[in-house]
């Protein structure tokens, strides 16, 4: 890819127009490109991520759906990978949003007039996409560059969008007010970077296929024992913690730098808004395992998790 050239953005456009259109949870407009529903603000990027983007062997590419913990994951692998450039007093995370330190490829680097300059970053880069496995450029998948992949117990993160996208006004959206509204929608999988099990299935079997390049991480298990997935990230990057590291409590610092509590609280986090359109606070709500309980009715849970079961069966992955 060059840089600083203009897209044949017109191309692009013609192109979605031609896409088969979905309604997003909140009636936002969603187009169907290569087995996933983007909303109207990824579609162009997207395309244009996988057309443009060359992916170095030392590159580092956090992926996700929406709403599994994305923006932990950006803090928590900016930190690994810049721990001895920045103490924990003097991390950027304390005056910069994790996500304007690691960008998403689809919402922020390609979703601009002209194609973004990545070039000039340093190695190692590290980027965030929430687009699935198997459309990721081919230079991502056939070079050494690593991946990890985080996901979500789906109830908690049918649970998370529905708070996400009922936060924000938006042009010609109304605003979710009900959980129920529009669910047949969802358990066919039309909502934001879905279908879910198709996003998790492709990061699943590559973590298999690939154990080397491709991290596969659970949310509920960050929970439960961060430091030993903190220690996963490193040994995946090639940057394992030191003895002395780990004498030094240097695992630790990290996670309570990362931690919501301490995100959450931050002004930096306070305020402001992403480039998305979307307030930086919005990435912050409870971060309680199993939330999904105070608002999705249990006949409403089954389904969906019944759905989940049967599209996942058979991969060895389950919730
Ligand atoms: P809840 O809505 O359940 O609170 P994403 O970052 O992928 O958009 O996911 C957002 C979810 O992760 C939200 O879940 C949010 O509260 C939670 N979250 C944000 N920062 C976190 C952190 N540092 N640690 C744990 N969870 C976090």
């Amino acid at each position: 890819s060059s840089n600083g050239e203009s897209v044949p953005r017109d191309e692009i456009q013609d192109l979605v127009a031609g896409f088969p259109c979905g309604k997003n949870w909140d009636g936002a407009p969603l187009y169907f490109y290569k087995g996933v529903w983007y909303p109207l603000l990824a579609i162009k990027g997207a395309i244009s991520f996988q057309q443009h983007f060359i992916a170095r062997d030392t590159d580092i590419i956090l992926a996700s759906m929406p709403k599994s913990g994305t923006t932990w994951l950006k803090a928590l692998a900016f930190s690994v990978v810049n721990r001895s450039i920045y103490s924990p007093t003097e991390s950027p995370l304390l005056t910069t949003p994790p996500h304007d330190l690691v960008h998403f490829f689809e919402m922020d680097l390609y979703s601009k007039h002209q194609l973004p300059d990545l070039e000039q970053l340093a190695s190692p880069r590290i980027f965030s996409s929430h687009s699935h496995y198997e459309t990721l450029p081919p230079s991502i998948r056939d070079s050494g560059c690593k991946i990890v992949y985080i996901c979500r117990n789906p109830l908690d993160q049918l649970v998370s969008s529905f708070h996400f996208v009922g936060k924000f006004k938006r042009e010609n959206v109304k605003p979710l007010t009900s959980i129920d509204e529009d669910f047949d929608n969802v358990c066919i999988g039309i909502r934001s970077f879905g279908p879910f099990w198709d996003s998790v299935l492709g990061y699943w079997k590559a973590s298999l296929e690939r154990p080397d390049k491709v991290l596969f991480l659970k949310y509920e298990d960050l929970k439960e024992d961060i430091i030993f997935y903190l220690k996963k990230v490193a040994e995946l990057l090639g940057i394992p913690f030191t003895e002395k590291e780990e004498k030094d409590g240097v695992i630790e610092e990290i996670s309570s730098l990362c931690s919501f509590d301490n995100l959450r609280n931050l002004e930096v986090n306070r305020s402001g808004v992403h480039p998305s359109g979307t307030p930086n606070s919005a990435f912050f709500r409870k971060a309680k395992v199993g939330d999904w309980c105070n608002d999705l009715p249990p006949s409403m849970a089954e389904r969906f998790l019944k759905i989940v079961e049967e599209t996942l069966a058979g991969s060895g992955l389950s919730f």
